[in-house]
């Protein structure tokens, strides 16, 4: 098949690799002159495990191509997925503007059979939407197919998740489009779930949002362990181990961060207002997630009072190990509100060099906390985990070690005479 992939982000660049491995022609196009330069050159303008190569691999294959020609592929490709950006606005409302670019484009040009993929993440409705405009441009409903296909893909694991997912959803008007979308992905053994439109645009948002729920949830029980001494990562097992609960995304820590979930949650949230829905629970999701930063920097403060002026060095700066992406991360949050605090702030991550205003970043994860008051782990990362702590308890002024993700083992560290700290660790 004839695949126009529109937007080379994450979720484009990946989509497309993974769409060319499957056999299909794919045109991945972007408005950006600069990315797609760097995309023909073979540069990558994401980190994300493996994606360079297979890139690279299918476009000498000339399976995959990039271009800036949007309008023209978008007019030449009888399959569009769109995987634009939906960023968040003030109001928590997600912006379609560039959704709202490419309908038009194709509302311009169409003049043959298309099937017209969102992939973006877009509030319910969007694709009903897009349906509608079609529809009021004269556009005759034989020339088009909407189809809500979402993603599910983990930044860092994306190649994984593409290959191997669990489900693929499927939003469609009609049962027209139906056998070309299950050659799209030619997984076999990966169950279907096809739904309305706006059907498959809330599972994306419910996904997600139970997915921060849970995070949230596993917060507040690790504060609870806290208050009467016991160790939340018994509790974590337990839970896990029920296949009810399910053991994934109830690590305790700094809260979630990214790209997705919390742009998502204030979306799903925005959208349900609009209905006037009560959305109780992700608020307190939400609330839940922006409290950790204070809990932290409360926590830091009850064993190094005053704050002010003390030197603090923070490990991870993106909002998971295992990628550069510094978006919505809560380990940028802290660090603001020790800024804050008058402390001053050094950092080491292995993938950024933070650049930031009143933040002095290191490149040797050792020297970052030469002379610090504390350390504080933010991300993690395996470089800090199995790192070597007599090292880090010889250079360091103080002796606070924060452990923001409950990953470290607490009694290695304490028998170097440092002291550890965590939430809800007994
Ligand atoms: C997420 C969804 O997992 C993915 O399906 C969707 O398509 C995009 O959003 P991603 O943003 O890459 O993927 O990150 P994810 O691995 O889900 O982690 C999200 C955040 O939750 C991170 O900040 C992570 O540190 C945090 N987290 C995760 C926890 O705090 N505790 C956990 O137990 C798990």
């Amino acid at each position: 098949m004839r695949i126009c992939v529109v937007g080379a982000g994450y979720v484009g660049l990946t989509t497309a690799a993974a769409l060319a491995v499957f056999g299909h022609e794919v045109q991945c196009v972007d408005i950006n002159q600069a990315k797609i330069d760097d995309l023909n050159q073979g540069k990558m303008p994401i980190y994300e495990p493996g994606l360079d190569d297979l890139i690279t691999e299918y476009s000498q294959k000339s399976k995959l191509h990039f271009s800036n020609n949007v309008v023209e592929s978008i007019r030449d490709y009888p399959i569009i997925l769109i995987a634009v950006g939906t960023p968040s606005q003030s109001d928590g409302s997600c912006n379609l503007s560039y959704i709202k670019q490419i309908v038009e484009i194709i509302a311009s040009t169409i003049n043959s059979y298309k099937i017209i993929i969102t992939k973006s993440t877009v509030p319910p409705g969007t694709n009903e939407w897009i349906q509608q405009t079609f529809m009021e441009m004269g556009i005759k409903d034989d020339l088009f197919d909407i189809v809500s296909n979402p993603e599910f893909l983990r930044e860092g694991r994306a190649l994984w998740d593409i290959f191997h997912p669990n489900k693929l959803v499927f939003g469609t008007k009609t049962d027209r489009p139906l056998e070309v979308l299950k050659q799209l992905y030619l997984n076999e053994d990966t169950p279907f779930i096809f739904t309305s439109l706006t059907g498959a645009e809330l599972i994306k948002y419910a996904s997600n949002a139970f997915l921060a729920t849970k995070i949230s949830f596993a917060n507040e029980m690790a504060r609870i362990c806290d208050a009467f001494e016991v160790d939340y990562a018994d509790i974590n097992k337990a839970l896990g181990m029920d296949p009810r609960i399910g053991p994934d995304f109830l690590n305790a820590g700094l809260g979630f961060g990214g790209s997705c979930l919390p742009k998502d949650l204030s979306s799903l949230k925005h959208s349900a207002l609009t209905h006037k829905i009560e959305t109780k629970l992700l608020d307190a999701v939400i609330e839940i997630n922006h409290k950790q930063i204070e809990l932290y920097v409360q926590k830091l403060s009850d064993v190094l009072s005053p704050l002010a002026g003390r030197q603090i060095t923070v490990w991870g700066v993106t909002f998971k190990p295992g990628t550069d992406d510094l978006r919505f991360s809560p380990s940028i949050a802290l660090i603001q509100q020790l800024i804050q605090r008058g402390c001053i702030v050094h950092t080491f991550d292995p993938m950024v060099k933070l650049e930031a205003s009143d933040v002095i970043p290191y490149m040797d994860q050792y020297e970052s906390v030469d002379n610090s008051d504390a350390l504080i782990i933010a991300t993690e990362w395996d470089h800090f985990i199995n790192c070597d702590w007599p090292e880090v308890q010889g250079r360091m002024k103080g002796s606070i070690v924060l452990d923001a993700r409950n990953c470290l083992d607490g009694e290695l560290i304490r028998n170097q005479g440092l002291l550890y700290l965590g939430v809800g660790i007994g």
